[in-house]
């Protein structure tokens, strides 16, 4: 079964199987049959490399629905199901008058894999909003509900990709959303300068999230005109000591402050200054506009990417002695 459809990289890949589920008893059902099989987790595929056929059956969860579960004067609790798209999940909200995701308007993948790495963009991550997930335990098809507390959500971790990963199938997440707005999130530089350029001083959530569709869409590229996984690799986090040996070399590296003793360094400046902004090699290359992003020109196979993503990874290294991982799941 081709897969290249199934993953926003465009990788022709195969699938010794495939099945569709689009209700919680299907997904129970398939579960159950195919206990003994080996099995791979679809969602988006937004967030994946495939370098291999996928030599078990793959279940591609299409549950869609969303609905209001709760709600007060200021609040409202919003569940979606896995298989919703996530963008039209924020655009949807937006237009209930829901707030909290503008932030992360545009962002590949469906609601069902947010929490899987919190994911986050413009100075909001999933965990900002985020009240439970369900989940069907792979092994036994019980449904389990995990709270906020219960998912460990850090810079693009979670449970899920930890002591949960591979045990566990998102089918719901729960959001707890704004009515009213009074924290509307526009810190992030990028987003100041986009509403400055239209003189918009009192931002909506409409205006926000159209601010970071400009900006997504001037820097990031399409999915659908060039095959993509978003950031291809975390913004590193390393000590202040190793930082403050950097800097005296590179004055002008950019960074963050995390903690006392933790800076965050944005991979995409340290990408560029190792000279791989724009880079390419056959249809394999570095985005030319934010080279944390690696694309697929057309006939790219997952190895060539993950190639070009070790040259890049050894670059980055020598010049700055500073690892960066990987944020994109190398199947
Ligand atoms: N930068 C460069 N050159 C580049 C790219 C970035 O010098 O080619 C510099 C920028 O000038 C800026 C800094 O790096 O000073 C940060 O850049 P940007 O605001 O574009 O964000 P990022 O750190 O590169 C992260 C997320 C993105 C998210 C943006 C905005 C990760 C791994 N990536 O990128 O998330 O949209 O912040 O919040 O944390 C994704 O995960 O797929 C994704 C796109």
């Amino acid at each position: 079964f081709p897969l290249k459809k199934y993953n926003t990289f465009g990788i022709e890949a195969f699938a010794k199987r495939y099945i569709k589920v689009t209700n919680l008893s299907e997904l129970e059902h398939v579960l159950h049959t195919y206990k003994s099989d080996k099995l791979f987790i679809l969602g988006g595929g937004s967030n994946m490399l495939l370098t291999q056929d996928i030599d078990a059956l793959v279940i591609h969860i299409d549950i869609k629905g969303k609905k209001v579960v709760e709600e007060n004067e200021d609040y409202v609790w919003v569940e979606a199901n896995a298989g919703e798209n996530w963008h039209e999940f924020v655009v949807w909200c937006i237009d209930q008058n829901f707030g909290g995701l503008e932030n992360m308007s545009l962002i590949p993948g469906n609601v069902g894999t947010t929490p899987v790495q919190n994911i986050g963009a413009y100075g909001t991550e999933i965990k900002d909003t985020f009240v439970r997930c369900t989940a069907m335990e792979i092994a036994t098809q019980q449904l389990k509900t995990f709270s906020r507390d219960e998912c460990h959500f850090s810079y693009r971790e979670s449970i899920f990709k930890q002591e949960a990963k591979g045990k566990y199938i998102i089918t719901s997440v729960v959001f707890k959303l704004t009515k009213r707005h009074h924290n509307i999130n526009v810190e992030y530089g990028d987003i100041k300068n986009q509403l400055a350029s239209k003189h918009i001083e009192n931002p909506t959530i409409k205006d926000v999230s159209n601010a970071v569709i400009a900006i997504r869409e001037s820097k990031l590229p399409n999915p659908k005109e060039l095959g993509n996984s978003g950031s291809f690799f975390k913004n590193p986090i390393i000590t202040k000591d190793h930082f403050n040996a950097v800097q005296q070399k590179f004055p002008d590296i950019k960074h963050f402050q995390v903690s006392d003793t933790l800076v965050k360094v944005p991979a995409g400046w340290l990408i560029e200054q190792a000279g791989y902004k724009g880079f390419r090699k056959g249809d394999a290359g570095v985005h030319k506009n934010q080279a944390l992003v690696l694309v697929n020109y057309g006939n790219a196979t997952g190895q060539d990417i993950l190639n070009l993503s070790k040259e890049v990874q050894k670059a980055v290294l020598d010049k700055f002695d500073i690892a960066i991982e990987a944020e994109v799941n190398i199947i």
